[in-house]
């Protein structure tokens, strides 16, 4: 699939012009612990997948820039803890963010419950303008699956979300469902920034960009 953001040459003037605009847009991850948060994040950011990621404490941030529809979006990424002593952390992150990303683990009925009761939340206190996405992550442990897709698809038609299942493992979907979510993002100005308690254990510096100019 292509990432890119293209450059349009004009016919009698030999320079390139980037037919793009920019805009920055908070998005969070939200999930059972254990359910691939970090891994997707590690794999579209970095094109990275660890065996044995450790489990986050408090939050972590990271970015990446994407480009899609002649836009260029810099997604600054919260990847929150599933453990559940970090839930009332949550709103800080989820309050100011353009796009929200439900993970499940497609192995575990009780993880799909999780992302479930995480919906309702966002539901009840949530942004109303939020483009939530429901990812149905380890796609490529299928023989191992509790949650049928169909279950999944029907759910998230039912709530409004738009849903891919994904493998951090193998990439299956992984830019797809961040590029999905950039064309879904309103056209309009970026959103500010909300402030918040910064538990990050990662660097702010942003990563390289997988835009081609
Ligand atoms: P918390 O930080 O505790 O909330 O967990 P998390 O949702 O961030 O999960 P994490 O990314 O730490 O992944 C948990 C485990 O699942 C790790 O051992 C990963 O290697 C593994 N894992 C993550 N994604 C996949 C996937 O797509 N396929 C397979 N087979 N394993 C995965
Ligand atoms: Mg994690």
């Amino acid at each position: 699939m292509r990432v890119g953001c293209r450059s349009t040459k004009s016919r009698s003037v030999k320079s390139a012009y980037l037919l793009t605009s920019f805009l920055r847009r908070d998005q969070v991850l939200l999930g059972d612990m254990g359910a691939g948060k970090s891994s997707l994040v590690l794999r579209f950011v970095k094109g990275q997948f660890h065996e044995h990621q450790e489990s986050t404490i408090g939050a972590a941030f990271l970015t990446q820039t994407l480009c899609a529809e002649s836009r260029t979006i810099k997604f600054e990424i919260w990847d929150t803890a599933g453990q559940e002593r970090y839930h009332s952390l949550a709103p800080m992150y989820y309050r100011g963010a353009a796009a929200a990303i439900i993970v499940y683990d497609i192995q575990s009925q009780s993880s799909f419950a999780r992302a479930k009761s995480w919906v309702r939340e966002l539901q009840k206190q949530g942004n109303a303008a939020l483009v939530m996405v429901l990812a149905g992550n380890k796609s490529d442990m299928a023989e191992n699956r509790e949650v049928e897709r169909e279950e999944a698809e029907a759910y998230a038609s039912e709530n409004g979300l738009f849903f891919m299942e994904t493998s951090a493992k193998t990439a299956e979907n992984v830019t797809e469902l961040f590029h999905a979510i950039a064309v879904k993002l309103p056209k309009a100005p970026e959103t500010p920034n909300q402030p918040g308690v910064v538990l990050t254990n990662q660097s702010r510096t942003p990563a390289k960009s997988q835009c081609c100019a």
